[in-house]
């Protein structure tokens, strides 16, 4: 008997199929008829591992007009805004805004997020908030901490040592800013100095690389060099590459398959990189999105993430990672039937794949961690970003939401809308 029966659920790959759940691991895939402690009926709804997002900033979160609203929509004006605002903050206050964002994404079904912590101030007040927000939300959530040296890690007074005290307090993975350190120069010492510090301690490596519309902003290469000579591979991830967009084709005929030989993984941020780049073209106007199908083309794995949600650099967000692929799927331009799917998995699969989540997954022996959605494919949730009927964290439901039909009154004309295909 299990303690939970998912029953009659269309599986991302179109297996219908019941999930028997036992403690917080799956039990059993398949047609089970077996009893349960609760049967949830799933019947003709998507039920999906959950969404994962790689790319996120939870000491900022949910702070939009603190001290003041980011007025040239820069990434710049929301470095300095977010340079005032983290003096000001308190543990406990970034904890509540970060559990409230956490509530936020587990009912839509977000249950790992990778978050970026600003280890500039020597306050290092972030790191110790975002080490109790992990250890609260550890139960349903996975939250992977990367010291991230907001200001440089060279730019800043002590940006290399605040980084490592970081490090030693607890985060997880190493992260950092090449393009924003003084000179081109310094940038690529400083992947270089990232990279060797992520391969002796054993850590994952997370960088925010080239965001910027500079074509000639090119530390993604150093960081796969880097990556290759300490054999880091999928353990590297190179964030945002938005310069990439611009850069010249036959130099990306070369850069590619240096990424590929590398075996980092991608990044890129759709929704905050769509507003953010760009600001100082007229026209034509460029979309701040790197290269995603030729890099999957190269067999590179790419996910999308979200990074902002109403804090100085973004002034919108939902915690769904399915709005993120919505807008990652248009501005990339994925809209065949195989890259809407891949989308999805995306926001899935390849992005539990570049966090390492171990236990991941729809199969017996997988943590028992799912999301229920009303729709019947993952390109239709990708269309509705749906209501999420049931989402299940370690073997525990933790968020329920009733389907949201719209129910007409007109004459003559049916009772009920569904947004879904019929
Ligand atoms: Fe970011």
């Amino acid at each position: 008997m299990f303690d939970i029966l998912v029953k009659g659920g269309t599986l991302p790959d179109g297996t219908v199929a019941d999930i028997g759940i036992t403690g917080d691991r799956i039990a059993a895939v398949g047609r089970l008829g077996a009893e349960a402690g609760r049967v949830i009926d799933a019947s003709g709804d998507l039920v999906s591992p959950p969404f994962v997002d790689p790319h996120f900033h939870m000491d900022a979160t949910l702070s939009y007009g603190l001290p003041r609203v980011n007025a040239s929509g820069t990434l710049l004006e929301g470095i300095s805004l977010w340079g005032e605002l983290r003096e000001i903050a308190t543990v406990e206050e970034m904890v509540g805004r970060a559990v409230r964002y956490c509530d936020w994404a587990v009912s839509r079904g977000l249950l790992a997020i990778r978050t970026h912590v600003d280890t500039t101030p020597d306050h290092l007040r972030g790191v110790e908030a975002m080490l109790e927000v992990k250890r609260r939300v550890a139960p349903y959530l996975d939250l992977q901490l990367v010291a991230f040296p907001q200001d440089g890690l060279y730019r800043a007074p002590n940006g290399r040592e605040n980084l490592i005290r970081a490090l030693d307090m607890g985060c997880d993975v190493v992260g950092g800013i090449p393009h924003f350190e003084r000179t081109m120069q310094e940038g690529a010492d400083s992947v270089r100095d990232l990279a060797r510090i992520a391969a002796e301690r054993g850590l994952m490596l997370d960088i925010h690389c080239d965001e910027t519309d500079d074509p000639m902003s090119r530390h993604v290469e150093t960081m796969a060099a880097e990556v290759t000579r300490h054999g880091l591979g999928a353990r590297a991830a190179g964030s945002h590459l938005t310069s990439m967009h611009s850069m010249d084709n036959y130099y990306v005929s070369k850069l590619l398959p240096l990424i590929a030989e590398s075996g980092m993984t991608a990044i890129p941020n759709p929704l905050i990189n769509i507003t953010l780049q760009g600001r100082h073209d007229t026209f034509p106007k460029r979309r701040g999105l790197t290269r995603v199908k030729e890099m999957q083309a190269m067999g590179i794995t790419i996910g999308w993430g979200q990074d902002c949600v109403l804090d100085p650099w973004y002034s919108l967000g939902t915690a769904d990672m399915l709005d993120v692929a919505f807008m990652g799927l248009h501005v990339a331009q994925m809209t065949h039937p195989a890259e809407m799917a891949r989308c999805f998995t995306m926001v899935t699969e390849h992005n539990a794949a570049i966090m390492g989540l171990a236990g991941y997954g729809l199969r017996p022996g997988a943590t028992a961690s799912l999301v229920v959605l009303d729709a019947g494919t993952p390109t239709e949730a990708l269309r509705l970003r749906p209501d999420r009927l049931c989402v299940i964290a370690k073997g525990r439901v933790v968020s329920e939401q009733a389907r949201n039909d719209a129910r007409l009154g007109l004459p003559g004309r049916p009772a009920t809308v569904r947004r879904r295909h019929p």
